[in-house]
């Protein structure tokens, strides 16, 4: 016992020494004088900033992807610190009390790669990326799972996470949770978004991030502030993302996104890997493109398109939901993206695709071509349905447009989507769970039905809030 008291205080001596060391060397000056651009944190908090940014022996960034195939796998990312170089998931059925430590859990050899990156005015931050797919799983079935270093002795550890599969069971209800940009503060204003909506809807089956996570590519601070915002919900509903504008600079995806992430390589060419892509969950095709590659590279561009119509060519499932980060139709004067849309806009006719989930212009609208400033409350064949939201503090203006059924300024949203058999129903919740629009897609025998219901509140407008000088 005596033992055991001393070579445990003795670790936590070693700690903060090791500690305070770090906290030294990480920046190699005070934070008073360190000029950091991207964040107030690490002038007024260093020791958030630190655990933010720097790992540790014990896993953090944990975080849960959808596979190609979600009703029998899950994706499982997490960083440690160089000194671990191997990392495992261990697996098994969810049980009432603590009887599955009991029974012989399945160990998965993770892929573990050493990784640095060091963003402007940020300090170097060496790390190992682990990830794993976990396959073989039974579909709509919980199971608790754990990352670490694989050691029973000298074990470093998460906490066991609950995740649950897709039912195999197509036709059977789910939902989601779609998210516009998250992008600035994501730590100090927007955690409160991903976790109420975590908190209103805990049911909730997959999360979707329509691009700008972050607003700084390769970021360390940024990164941890989006993963210490969302937390264990990371580890426990899996998500997609799409990449944004602020997830390249100057042509050039993060170097964290490949790493922290494992999402689909079956999009067209290698420099889309795993921001172009598609996966089917139960009865609905979800297709991520990669906007900002389309814009910036003209190889991209045309490989995306030719792949989006052939995947939208052979697509058997009932529903199509798409998403990329800039807006087929812009909410903002200035901000048109007219060549993205007459490149794509005719597949999504032409396929007749649901939904298209955007972000990017830091506003609220919601629409359909055929409204034509209509505002029906029931249109039969509107076609494609088009959303652009916000969650995230960074807001803007827009300009009320035919399209648009639904539009709104200065409001941080989350959307949750639930698909069954014969319906959509969409729901854009603020923060503090405020309705401020919903809608019903109705699909049976080849028709299509759009039914509107926007909740009889004022329209919220920037200008109400924020006095210009
Ligand atoms: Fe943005
Ligand atoms: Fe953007």
């Amino acid at each position: 016992m005596g033992k055991r008291f001393f070579s445990g205080a003795l670790s936590i001596i070693l700690l903060i020494l090791g500690f305070m060391t770090n906290q030294e060397t990480a920046y190699g000056q005070s934070p008073a004088e360190h000029d950091h651009p991207h964040s107030h944190y690490v002038e007024h908090d260093t020791v958030v900033s630190h655990k933010l940014i720097f790992p540790s022996k014990t896993p953090d960034r944990v975080i849960a992807n959808l596979t190609v195939d979600p009703a029998h796998s899950f994706a499982v990312n997490w960083r440690t610190n160089q000194q671990i170089d191997l990392g495992f998931v261990e697996v098994t059925l969810a049980t009432d009390g603590p009887e599955f430590l009991l029974r012989d859990v399945r160990k998965v050899k993770a892929i573990s790669q050493q990784f640095e990156n060091q963003n402007s005015r940020e300090p170097l931050v060496k790390a190992t990326f682990h990830s794993a797919v976990i396959s073989n799983l039974q579909p709509n079935t919980t199971y608790v799972y754990r990352v670490g270093n694989g050691s029973e002795e000298d074990g470093y550890w998460s906490e066991w996470y609950q995740t649950t599969t897709a039912h195999d069971d197509i036709d059977a209800p789910f939902s989601f949770i779609y998210f516009g940009d998250a992008q600035n503060d994501v730590k100090s204003l927007w955690s409160r978004v991903i976790r109420n909506s975590y908190r209103q809807f805990p049911d909730v089956d997959f999360m979707l991030h329509a691009g700008d996570l972050i607003n700084d590519r390769d970021a360390n601070l940024e990164w941890g502030e989006w993963f210490h915002a969302g937390s264990f919900i990371h580890a426990t509903i899996p998500s997609i993302m799409t990449p944004g504008n602020h997830e390249y600079r100057n042509g050039q995806l993060s170097s964290l996104w490949r790493p922290q992430f494992t999402l689909p390589e079956n999009g067209p060419i290698d420099v889309v890997k795993e921001t172009c892509y598609t996966l089917d969950y139960q009865n609905m095709k979800l297709i991520s493109i990669d906007a900002e590659a389309f814009d910036e590279n003209l190889e991209a561009r045309a490989a995306q398109v030719k792949w989006l119509d052939s995947v939208l060519n052979n697509n058997t499932k009932k529903w199509t939901a798409l998403t990329l980060h800039y807006p087929i139709f812009s909410t903002a004067k200035g901000r048109d993206n007219k060549e993205l849309r007459e490149a794509l806009k005719p597949l999504m006719d032409k396929y007749k695709v649901d939904l298209v989930l955007q972000g990017h212009d830091h506003t609220y609208a919601r629409g359909f071509v055929k409204n034509e400033g209509k505002g029906l409350t029931v249109v039969k064949d509107a076609g494609t349905i088009y959303a652009v939201s916000v969650s995230g503090p960074k807001m803007y203006e827009s300009k009320d447009q035919e399209w648009m059924v639904r539009r709104g300024e200065y409001t941080q949203l989350f959307q949750i989507i639930t698909v069954s058999k014969n319906s959509i129903k969409y729901g854009a919740y603020t923060p503090i769970g405020t309705l401020y629009d919903a809608f019903e897609l109705i699909k049976k025998n080849g028709k299509k039905k759009l039914i509107n219901k926007v909740p009889d509140t004022p329209i919220r407008l920037r200008k109400d809030f924020v006095k210009e000088e």
